[in-house]
């Protein structure tokens, strides 16, 4: 089993090292090799996505990944800035199925900015589709407005595109996901506005007849940004497209109070898959020390399940991660009166230790 291992910027290093750790003290026959993206391949070679990584990337069976991006990239020119590394892996390896677990850690429950009656026993699944959208829709750019009351001036315009074997294909990914669940499925989309996400609407619709054991109801995305603060737990598995899920994911990891928790999975149709914690790479602790590496841990248990086929192993370290936050081990970001505040090595280390 090979694994790609992209640390990349900020606190992408430090993270990506302890789930290293964890993974080699599983004693699996994993094949490991690193290499640089975002801003770190950039500084060594010019690029973000360098050739050399994304060949490393399409050949294994699974990359961990850490985060990209710092400020200081900000001025460099679109094509040469970090996130055109995680963009440009996600569309050249075909990652259109993003897993986005928000789920409330019963010794965490008083991190959310929520009142805990709210959150706890919180489980949702975001399904955001990755490849398709306003991200990636052509044409895009910058023009002298056409017409209009500004025609002449500069404009900028994007593209919002969906075909219908794209919305099918991340539709039944959600209703499967949904069948090992609760059963239930929230379709979001902006139907009332927009004829991509209308389209959205009636393929969901239609694919939904495959499934009839699964519950499905559609709610538009403003409606849905605002039940998710109000009544979170009413969700199951969301599917959305990927600017809405972009945003929604975000929110939804606040509900539980601890985005340092939270893993995530970019599956390729072929089950190829790209792992790495839903928060992004943080600067301003970079270096530290501080980080929390339980959501790049607990990325590596779904990239074990998902792309390796091994559930037991998976199984051994979420397991290991909750005897921890037992134990009373927390990361600053997590941190809580009476409990121990460790570093990112130590809380490597005690997973370690935990797996028993
Ligand atoms: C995410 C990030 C990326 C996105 C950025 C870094 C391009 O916010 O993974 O959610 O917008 O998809
Ligand atoms: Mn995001």
């Amino acid at each position: 089993m090979k694994i790609a291992i992209l640390p990349g910027d900020g606190i992408g290093p430090e993270i990506v090292a302890e789930a290293v750790k964890v993974l080699r003290a599983l004693a699996l026959p994993l094949e490991m090799e690193t290499a640089p993206v975002g801003g770190a391949a950039y500084e060594a070679a010019g690029h973000p996505l360098p050739e050399a990584t994304l060949r490393l990337a399409q050949q294994a069976d699974a990359v961990l990944f850490g985060a990209v991006g710092d400020w200081k990239y900000d001025t460099l020119p679109r094509p040469l800035r970090p996130e055109q590394a995680i963009l440009g892996l996600r569309k050249q390896l075909g990652l259109f199925a993003n897993f986005r677990p928000a789920l409330c850690y019963e010794q965490l429950t008083h991190a959310s900015s929520l009142k805990p009656e709210l959150v706890a026993g919180l489980d949702i699944l975001i399904i955001r589709e990755l490849t398709g959208d306003i991200y990636f829709g052509q044409p895009r750019g910058r023009r002298a407005a056409p017409d209009g009351p500004f025609a002449g001036a500069e404009e900028a315009f994007d593209t919002m595109r969906y075909s219908r074997p794209e919305v099918e294909r991340i539709a039944r990914v959600a209703f499967e996901a949904a069948r090992q669940r609760r059963g239930k499925v929230t379709s979001v989309d902006k139907a009332n506005v927009l004829e991509t996400f209308q389209l959205w609407k009636d393929v969901v619709t239609e694919v939904h007849r495959d499934y009839p054991d699964v519950e499905l109801d559609h709610m538009y995305v403003d409606n849905a940004a605002m039940q998710l603060v109000k009544a979170p737990k009413k969700f199951d598995v969301i599917v959305t497209g990927n600017m809405f899920g972009d945003i929604l994911s975000d929110e939804a990891a606040m509900l539980t109070g601890s985005i340092g928790m939270l893993p995530s999975a970019s599956l390729n149709e072929r089950g190829q898959g790209l792992y790495e914690p839903s928060h992004g790479s943080a600067p301003d602790i970079a270096g530290k020390g501080v980080a929390n590496p339980l959501a790049t841990i607990l990325s590596a248990a779904m990239m074990l399940r998902y792309s390796l086929k091994q559930p037991e192993a998976a199984a051994r370290i979420e397991a290991a991660v909750q005897r921890v936050l037992a134990q009373g081990l927390r990361t600053a970001d997590i941190a809580s009166p009476g409990c121990t505040v460790v570093g990112t090595a130590q809380m490597g280390d005690a997973v370690v230790q935990a797996l028993g």
